[in-house]
């Protein structure tokens, strides 16, 4: 494997740009290939088979550009498929889980509202983390919610506007009149709604873990790959089964990328 080899990162659609921002921040001379499903979006209210079959396909062709890990950007497809594309390929594969451990070592109410999609708070994989850390810390009580519309939202790239303030006021004012005073952001296309969340929510603490996966694919790189061995700024090539036109407008706004480093355009479906 080449060092300057990529690192795939992928999402259902533009959700995942929030971790391939904390990557591109944790690596920056690392060249990446961000796949955005947004032909496919939502994961969330999609069944299991659905979103296994999603994530296979994008992981070869992944595979098939060479790059030397994946980020599954995407806590629906990390709740769901992650262990099928560990099992399928050798090469480093980081996911990303709602954060209920940083949330418990914020809040002093005792109360976590943790908002992700339907599928991934039913999903196995999320009911086993949900009791590990309730093992360890009883008397805290984590409040599931749904952000429903919310991947909608982001996909349109609305993210302030009075509607969506409505859309994100509706998950969020019952979980913070409950008393939660901590908020885990359990979807990677929620924290694009930080700030109406925020609004909703005066003084609560937001969980987003996407540093922690950035900080986890620089150890699993240093660990099992190479690190690209530049001194200039590396790039990002987009991929996308969506509105190409549409999604690379989006991807130059919530990346703050220059669009000269969204190096060619490569649609598939
Ligand atoms: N961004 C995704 C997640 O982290 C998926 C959202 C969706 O497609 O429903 O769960």
């Amino acid at each position: 494997m080449s060092a300057s080899a990529p690192i795939g990162v992928f999402d259902s659609g533009v959700g995942g740009l929030s971790v391939l921002k904390a990557a591109q921040a944790q690596l920056p001379f690392e060249h990446f290939i961000y796949y955005a499903d947004s032909g496919f979006a939502p994961y969330g209210d999609k069944s299991d088979a659905y979103v296994i079959a999603r994530s296979e396909h994008i992981g070869a062709w992944l595979v098939s550009q060479e790059v030397k890990a994946i980020v599954v950007a995407c806590n629906t497809a990390t709740a769901i498929a992650v262990q099928a594309l560990r099992a399928r390929y050798r090469l480093p594969i980081v996911g990303i889980e709602p954060g209920l451990k940083p949330a418990i070592a914020a809040t002093r109410s005792g109360k976590i509202g943790v908002l992700a999609t339907a599928r991934t708070l039913a999903s196995e994989r999320y009911a086993k983390l949900l009791a590990r850390v309730q093992a360890q810390s009883p008397q805290i009580n984590f409040i599931p919610r749904v952000g429903e519309g919310w991947v909608e939202q982001v996909e349109r790239g609305d993210f302030d506007s009075s509607q969506a303030s409505q859309t994100v006021k509706r998950a969020v004012t019952p979980l913070f009149e409950a008393g939660c005073d901590t908020l885990v952001l359990g979807c990677t296309h929620y924290p694009f709604l930080s700030q109406a969340i925020q609004a909703a929510a005066l003084g609560a603490t937001i969980i987003d873990t996407a540093p922690a996966v950035a900080r986890e694919l620089e150890r699993r790189i240093a660990t099992e790959a190479v690190f690209n061995p530049a001194t200039i700024g590396g790039t990002v090539r987009l991929a996308t089964t969506g509105d190409a036109p549409v999604v690379a407008q989006l991807v130059i706004r919530m990346l703050g990328i220059n669009p000269q480093t969204a190096a060619s355009f490569v649609a598939t479906r």
